[in-house]
């Protein structure tokens, strides 16, 4: 099922939609209205945090001055001389007197390598002399040392965070438009949340809001995956960018996020700080090892061995590193938790489930739903029969068995479960 993203479909179409930021969005306007060939700078570099509308006022100025807009991929070698292809005077001088009227959008040209000769910063370059549209840069910091070359062929535009009391007014405006009867306390919350970012506010607004009529405070508990993500993604970094094995060690014991679900944020996130087979085999060992210090304290209730496994899933993984660079990867959610927590109304079913598990084992309901859960969905799986004796002992509905199975295998289950 494909979801049309709040953030999308509530884009400012015009300039005077942009908030907070609309007289950088203005000039972007002005920017295209005025642009020629021979001016000096001769583009616009729009910088500032995510989610503030860099990407968002060229779409709309462009939509609102009637102008094609041409976005160029700045991390991608092809897409970058394709354009230096089209750009320049001899191929386009007629296609401007065909009145073509183009911007062209570089987008976050801050995550593109600068070495690749015709590609990178270099081909950008190529590009801002030689241009005869308007081309405009978005970045987020514009003092990036590496955008130094381009920063002489620009006029910077600054972009702020959007403070939050804006925010919340914008999201009431959607929520006016979704028919969703929003407490204001709870819009305050999301807002003062999202620390300025207002597409992060409006995507958490989406995950809220999404098919209800109204809401209140109490339905942002399912917010705290995406806290709790904010935290893994700080810890990684600490772990994969620190400079001591000490360092590592404690950013792992000091983090907001319980070790066990960290343990499943280094697996799904190793590899994109090791690229070659033989580091990731040894990061790899070094977690398998961890995991198992982990299970013998839980069994044996041995404290003391918490260290080897902080030290293992952190600065054994990260140390594992022997050549591959840093790089800026984009970190992961743990993938079967994640696809655990698509859909809210399904993760709360999940969440009584994982209740249920925990009464009868004894266990907290997270554990019980980040390593007991999988195993009650293979067996079920496997064995539809013995799935409804399951579900009858931790006194599980069959419509709920729906949440965790397939439709048929769950009417198996509701069939021996009746019988
Ligand atoms: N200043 C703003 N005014 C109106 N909507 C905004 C603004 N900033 C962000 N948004 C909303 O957030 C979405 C993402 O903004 P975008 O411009 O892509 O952010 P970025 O600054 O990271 O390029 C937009 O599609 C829009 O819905
Ligand atoms: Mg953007």
């Amino acid at each position: 099922m494909s979801r049309v993203l709040w953030a999308e479909k509530y884009a400012p179409r015009r300039v005077s939609e942009v908030v907070e930021n609309r007289k950088a969005a203005e000039r972007v306007v002005e920017f295209i209205l005025n642009w020629h060939p021979e001016q000096r700078p001769k583009a616009l570099l729009l910088w500032g945090p995510a989610g503030v509308g860099k990407t968002a006022s060229v779409y709309a100025a462009a939509n609102e001055l009637g102008y094609d807009l041409i976005e160029v991929n700045a991390s991608d070698k092809r897409s970058l001389e394709d354009i230096q292809r089209t750009v320049g005077a001899a191929s386009s001088l007629s296609s401007i007197v065909k009145g073509g009227r183009r911007v062209i959008l570089v987008d976050e040209v801050d995550g593109i390598s600068g070495s690749e000769d015709r590609g990178g910063i270099g081909g950008l370059v190529e590009i801002l002399k030689k241009t005869v549209y308007p081309v405009i840069l978005v970045a987020n910091d514009a003092w990036d040392p590496k955008l130094a070359p381009i920063r002489n062929y620009c006029e910077l535009v600054r972009y702020n965070r959007i403070r939050s009391n804006v925010i919340a007014n914008h999201l009431a405006k959607i929520c006016e438009r979704e028919r969703v009867e929003a407490d204001p306390l709870a819009l305050k919350k999301i807002a003062e949340n999202a620390r300025g970012d207002l597409r992060a506010a409006i995507n958490d607004l989406q995950a809220v809001a999404e098919g209800k009529k109204a809401i209140t405070v109490e339905d942002l508990n399912v917010l705290s995956l995406r806290d709790q993500e904010r935290g893994a993604f700080d810890t990684l970094k600490a772990i994969f960018y620190g400079k001591s094995a000490q360092g590592m060690v404690i950013a792992v014991s000091s983090s907001d996020v319980d070790y066990e679900l960290l343990m499943q944020w280094m697996c799904e996130n190793a590899w994109q700080h090791m690229s070659h087979p033989k580091e990731l085999a040894n990061a790899y060992d070094a977690l398998s090892r961890a995991d198992m210090f982990l299970g013998r304290i839980k069994r044996r209730q041995h404290w003391g061995l918490l260290s080897y496994a902080f030290t293992l899933m952190s600065a054994g993984v990260s140390l594992s590193r022997e050549t591959s660079k840093g790089g800026a990867p984009k970190y992961q959610f743990p993938s079967w938790v994640k696809s655990m927590s698509a859909a809210k109304a399904r993760r709360k079913t999940l969440e009584d489930i994982a209740g249920k598990i925990g009464e009868k084992c004894h266990i907290s309901s997270r554990e019980a739903l980040l390593s007991y859960l999988p195993y009650v969905k293979v067996i079920i799986e496997a064995n539809p029969e013995e799935g409804a004796r399951l579900a009858k002992w931790l006194g599980i509905d069959p419509e709920v068995v729906e949440e965790l199975v397939s439709k048929e295998v769950a009417e198996r289950v509701r069939k021996a479960m009746v019988s």
